[in-house]
């Protein structure tokens, strides 16, 4: 089974084999901007929209630049400034999008199951790039690169997924894609953080670091997301530092060569320590951010060859 969906909305419908050529064709990208070589050609003549209804400073930025790589004719709507804020409704935008005829939409958004609405209204290809607490599907995919290169294998690892599981679609997205890849999955949370609902993701759960992280190979940690919170979820974040926080005592009952991961923006202190977060023998974060771009870039690609395959096949001119 090879990915030719019309869409990129989540994690959930993909199957292993998609998920492996999608990061094979990112691993690829990943090679080819390395060495400036990225082909301009592959989305040429092709206009991709990025909306974002939610703040973004990595995300937006590298699906800019991916898209600008592979050719494509890249606009960023200014979604603050738009007439969403004179009323109009998300769908009464996205017409008016669809209208002027993109070929590719990237949508944020901050209501779980917004992206998938929006795609059923538009003739382009929609990719989600965060859904509310729903799906993250590129994060997950740059994660799983990350791992691919930095382990040499996507299976049977160890992964600790770590922090703000509750609202978080980064580990909505990563126990989806890393459970289909049959990796084991420890979620480490307070239990006001632990999704509800947990046990049928197949995955153990911890409340305690030292005892989740022991053993493991990778440890992803997550931002606490304040603002999907509307309550205490925790006592301080001082405390949750001391509990929670990865520092260097607490990665000393994982792997030796365990890597640490975080999808950013990180707050340095309340749910990792600095000096952990920079040193480039156990993070990498930063590669983390070199993949998003390659995994944005092969996303695109295939969406754009499966959309010139359908148009074909219908007889419009691509
Ligand atoms: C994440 C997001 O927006 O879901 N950030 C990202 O895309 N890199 C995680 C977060 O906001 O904590």
């Amino acid at each position: 089974m090879t990915f030719r969906a019309r869409h990129l909305l989540g994690i959930e419908p993909l199957h292993p084999t998609e998920i492996t050529e999608l990061l094979d064709t990112a691993q690829r990208y990943a090679e080819l901007n390395r060495h400036g070589r990225a082909p301009r050609d592959v989305l040429a003549g092709l206009t991709q929209i990025n909306m974002f209804f939610e703040n973004s400073t990595r995300t937006q930025a590298s699906f800019e630049i991916a898209g600008k790589r592979l050719g494509a004719d890249v606009m960023n709507m200014a979604m603050q400034a738009s007439s969403l804020k004179k009323g109009e409704t998300l769908i009464d935008t996205a017409l008016t999008l669809n209208a002027m005829r993109p070929d590719l939409l990237v949508v944020r958004h901050p209501n779980s199951g917004a992206v998938d609405l929006l795609a059923q209204k538009v003739n382009c290809a929609v990719l989600n790039a965060g859904d509310g607490r729903h799906e993250h599907p590129t994060q997950a995919l740059l994660d799983a690169l990350t791992i691919r290169r930095a382990k040499g294998r996507l299976h049977r690892l160890s992964i600790a997924i770590c922090g703000d599981i509750a609202h978080s679609r980064v580990a909505r997205s990563n126990i989806m894609l890393l459970g289909k890849m049959e990796n084991r999955i420890r979620l480490i949370a307070p239990p006001t953080l632990m999704p509800s609902g947990v046990a049928e993701f197949g995955v153990e759960v911890f409340d305690d670091m030292e005892e989740g992280l022991k053993d493991v190979d990778v440890v992803m940690m997550l931002r606490l997301q304040k603002e999907r919170m509307d309550g205490g979820f925790i006592p301080s974040e001082r405390e949750y530092f001391h509990r929670y926080g990865l520092d260097a005592a607490k990665l000393a009952h994982a792997k030796p060569d365990a890597i640490v991961m975080h999808p950013g923006p990180m707050n340095r202190g309340v749910e990792i320590d600095g000096t952990i977060a920079d040193d480039i023998n156990r993070s990498v974060i930063q590669e983390q951010v070199e993949m998003g771009v390659a995994v944005r870039m092969a996303a695109m690609d295939l969406l754009a060859r499966n959309m010139r395959a359908a148009r074909d096949q219908t007889g419009v001119m691509a």
